[in-house]
C-alpha cells in the first residue's frame, strides 16, 4: 500500500508526511513543485528513508501524475498542493488560478483515469482527499454562528475563490463520475515549519530580529486557530473513516483576534527569550495599511467530524502556541534559510515604507 501526497514540502503537507511516517510504515510518494513555499530542508530527516519518495513536479503535469499513479498504484491521493497566501493572491492572482483551479482539474483528470482502470477491491477502497480551507465560506459577522459544512460558499479573495473553484470541481467529479472523494475545510493552522509570511511565524521571526510587528488595520479581525499536528491527525482520521462524497470542517474552537495573537506571541517571547534591555516585545507592534477586502471573522463548527469520526484537537491554543514559539527559538536556521532573496523581495513589496522591510 502507498499514498500519493501533493504539496508535501509545504507547511501542512510536510508536517503530514513527517507525522505519517512517524506512525506508519506505509510509503509516501510526495509530488511538489517546490515553489517559494516548498522546502526540502523540512524533510531532511527523511533522507535515505525508503518509505519516502520525493518527486519534483507540478500537479498540473498530467503525464507526470499519470506515470506516478501507474508506477506506484497508490490507494489514496491527498491534495495539499496550492498557492496559499491571501496577500500574494491579491498581488498575483494568476498563479492561484493556475495551481488551485487548473492544477486541481488536471490532477482530477489523471486520478479519474487511474481510478477507472483499477480492479474491484482497489477501485472500491480508493479515494482522493482534497485539503481545503474555511475561507471558501467568506466572512462572518461578530455574532454569526460558525461555518458548518452546509454554509454557502462566498469566497472574497482570489485565494479563497480559487480554492472554492477547486472544491466545486472535486464535488463535481464525485457526482458526475462517481470518483470517491473527501473534502476537508480547515481553519488557520500554526506550528513548526510555517513559512514566515503568515501572521504567527512572521511575528516570531520579526520580533527576534528586532523588526516591527505589522498588524493590518485595527487588528480586530478574528481567526480560528488549529495546531498543525491536529490538522494532520484530522486528515488521517478522515482518510481512515470518512464517507466518500462528504465534506468535513476541521477547527480548533479557538477564535482569537489578530491583536490578541500578536500580544500572546510577545508575552511568550518576553518569558522565553527576554530582551537584553528589558523592554517588552510588544513595543515593536505597529499598525500598517489594511489588506484589501480583508475578511473580518472566520469560525469553524467542527462538530460533524467529532460526532461522526470521533476527532477532536489534542492541543489547546495555549499549549500549541507555546510549542510553536519554542520551536522557532530552537530552529533559527530553518527560518533563516527560508528567508531567501525571493522572500526579502516579497517583504519589500508587501510592507514598502514600513520598518518591517
Ligand atoms: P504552503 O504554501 O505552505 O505549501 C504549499 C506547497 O504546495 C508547497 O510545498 C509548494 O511548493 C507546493 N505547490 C504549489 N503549487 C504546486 C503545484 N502546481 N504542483 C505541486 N506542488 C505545488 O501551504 P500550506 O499552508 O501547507 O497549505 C496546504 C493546503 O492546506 C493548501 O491547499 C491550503 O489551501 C490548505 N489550508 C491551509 C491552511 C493554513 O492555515 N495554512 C488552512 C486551511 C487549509
Ligand atoms: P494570514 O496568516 O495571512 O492567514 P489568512 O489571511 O489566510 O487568515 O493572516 C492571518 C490574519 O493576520 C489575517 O487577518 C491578516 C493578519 N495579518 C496581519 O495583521 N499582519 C501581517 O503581516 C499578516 C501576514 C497577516
Amino acid at each position: 500500500m502507498t499514498i500519493l501526497v501533493t504539496g508535501g514540502a509545504g507547511f501542512i503537507g510536510a508536517n503530514f508526511v513527517l507525522d505519517w511516517l512517524a506512525q506508519s510504515n506505509e510509503p509516501i510518494v510526495n509530488l511538489d513543485k517546490l515553489t517559494y513555499a516548498g522546502n526540502l530542508e523540512t524533510l531532511a530527516g527523511l533522507q535515505g528513508d525508503a518509505r519516502h519518495t520525493f518527486v519534483p513536479g507540478d500537479i498540473g503535469d498530467n503525464a507526470l501524475v499519470a506515470s506516478l499513479l501507474a508506477m506506484h498504484q497508490p490507494r489514496a491521493v491527498l491534495n495539499f498542493a496550492a498557492e496559499s497566501h491571501v496577500d500574494r493572491s491579491i498581488r498575483s492572482p494568476e498563479d492561484f488560478v493556475q495551481t488551485n483551479v487548473v492544477g486541481t482539474f488536471r490532477l482530477l483528470e489523471a486520478v479519474r483515469a487511474y481510478w477507472n482502470g483499477l480492479q474491484s477491491e482497489a477501485k472500491t477502497s480508493f479515494c482522493l482527499l482534497h485539503v481545503s480551507t474555511e475561507e471558501v465560506y467568506g466572512s462572518l459577522g461578530a455574532t454569526d454562528p460558525p461555518f458548518t459544512e452546509t454554509h454557502r460558499y462566498e469566497p472574497n479573495s482570489p485565494y479563497s475563490a480559487s480554492k472554492a473553484a477547486s472544491d466545486h470541481l472535486v464535488r463535481a467529479y464525485h457526482h458526475t463520475y462517481g470518483l470517491p472523494v473527501l473534502t476537508t475545510n480547515c481553519s488557520n493552522n500554526y506550528g513548526p515549519y510555517h513559512f514566515p509570511e503568515k501572521l504567527i511565524p512572521l511575528m516570531i521571526v520579526n520580533a527576534m530580529a528586532g523588526k516591527s510587528l505589522p498588524v493590518y488595520g485595527d487588528g480586530m479581525q478574528v481567526r480560528d486557530w488549529l495546531y498543525v499536528k491536529d490538522h494532520c491527525s484530522a486528515i488521517r482520521r478522515v482518510l481512515e473513516a470518512g464517507q466518500p462524497g462528504e465534506v468535513y470542517n476541521i477547527g480548533g474552537w479557538n477564535e482569537k483576534s489578530n491583536s490578541e495573537i500578536v500580544h500572546t506571541v510577545c508575552t511568550l517571547l518576553d518569558e522565553l527569550r527576554p530582551k537584553a534591555d528589558g523592554t517588552p516585545y510588544s513595543t515593536q507592534i505597529t499598525t500598517v495599511k489594511d489588506r484589501p477586502g480583508h475578511d473580518r471573522r472566520y469560525a469553524i463548527d467542527a462538530s460533524k467530524i467529532e460526532r461522526e469520526l470521533g476527532w477532536k484537537p489534542a492541543e489547546t491554543f495555549e499549549s500549541g502556541i507555546r510549542k510553536t514559539v519554542q520551536w522557532y527559538l530552537a530552529n533559527p536556521d530553518w527560518a533563516a534559510h527560508v528567508q531567501s532573496g525571493a522572500y526579502r523581495d516579497w517583504v519589500q513589496t508587501q510592507y514598502a515604507g514600513t520598518a518591517v522591510a
